[in-house]
């Protein structure tokens, strides 16, 4: 299904883009590589070109609007077309909303929601020439606003209602649209997390919490692409939590209550 299949994943240098860059591109895939370190590209494009993958890299910040232009120029350059646009890249975030500072809220605002829509606007006629897909990476953060990652619960709500919107809109272009609600998934080390003051740290591993493999988020996510779902799990427990929040809304924000002092350490 994926065979020659134009495929461009943003923030493809690591974690679940890279997962499942590997994953499509086994199934014949031709992969753009993304992410805003050149070396990281560089790197990746060597590792999957030693593998045999046919694959292309374009370093650069997605939250840029005229980079995602020259992305998209770069693409069809070299392809002639995209098939498959998987919006993956974003920057974990934590602090309360007290403690944040204009810097913080801008910054994940920018990465997080400017770098999933930008990609998707300068794609969308090319998509639609081509019948293709736009996937959005949100998380199971964007079902319910968590106490202390209150901007990255936020950023992920607002791609899931970016989703939503979009789905009706781009009907007549017969582009497929879906939101995936990736549970906490298991992380590289080079992972990072954004502070309270807008910088970066590197995410120490998360104690106590059962995550999902990178493997079964990277199928989750090819197998949301073949059968074109709008939304797409990838536990039992996300999607416990997103049917619990669509009935009972207060019981799980009255949960969060309970459980803010684990979510805040
Ligand atoms: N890991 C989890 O537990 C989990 C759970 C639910 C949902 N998710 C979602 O799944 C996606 C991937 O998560 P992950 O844990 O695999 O992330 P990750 O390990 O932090 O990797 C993020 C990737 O995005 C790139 N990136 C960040 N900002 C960028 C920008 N502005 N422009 C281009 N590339 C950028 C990074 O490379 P550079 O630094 O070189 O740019 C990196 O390749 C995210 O949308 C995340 O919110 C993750």
């Amino acid at each position: 299904m994926f065979k020659e299949k134009v495929i461009l994943i943003t923030g493809s240098t690591q974690g679940i883009g890279k997962r499942t860059a590997c994953r499509l591109a086994e199934q014949g895939a031709i992969i753009i590589i993304n992410s805003r370190s050149s070396d990281k590209v560089e790197k990746t494009v060597a590792e999957f070109t030693d593998h045999g993958f046919t694959v292309f890299g374009i370093s650069g910040d997605v939250s840029d609007y005229l980079f995602c232009q020259e992305m998209r120029k770069q693409i069809i350059s070299h392809y002639g077309r995209i098939d498959v646009l998987i919006c993956n890249a974003a920057i974990a975030v934590e602090g309360t909303i007290a403690d944040s500072s204009s810097r913080t809220i801008e910054l994940a605002t920018r990465t997080n929601v400017h770098g999933s829509i930008y990609p998707a606007m300068a794609l969308m006629d090319d998509l639609t020439a081509t019948k293709g897909s736009i996937l959005f990476i949100s998380s199971i953060a964007g079902i319910v606003g968590l106490p202390g990652f209150a901007m990255y619960s936020c950023t992920k709500k607002a791609i899931f209602s970016v989703a939503e919107s979009m789905k009706n809109e781009v009907v007549d272009r017969c582009v497929f649209i879906g939101v995936c609600l990736p549970d906490f998934t298991e992380n590289e080390d080079s992972k990072q997390i954004m502070t309270i003051n807008g910088e970066l740290k590197t995410l120490v591993k998360r104690n106590g919490i059962k995550t999902v493999t990178l493997d079964r988020t990277a199928k989750c996510i090819i197998r949301q692409l073949k059968s074109k779902r709008f939304l797409y799990f990838t536990s039992l427990r996300g999607r416990f939590m997103y049917e619990f929040y669509r009935f009972f809304p207060r019981l799980l924000l009255f949960a969060m209550k309970i459980k803010r002092k684990q979510f805040m350490k």
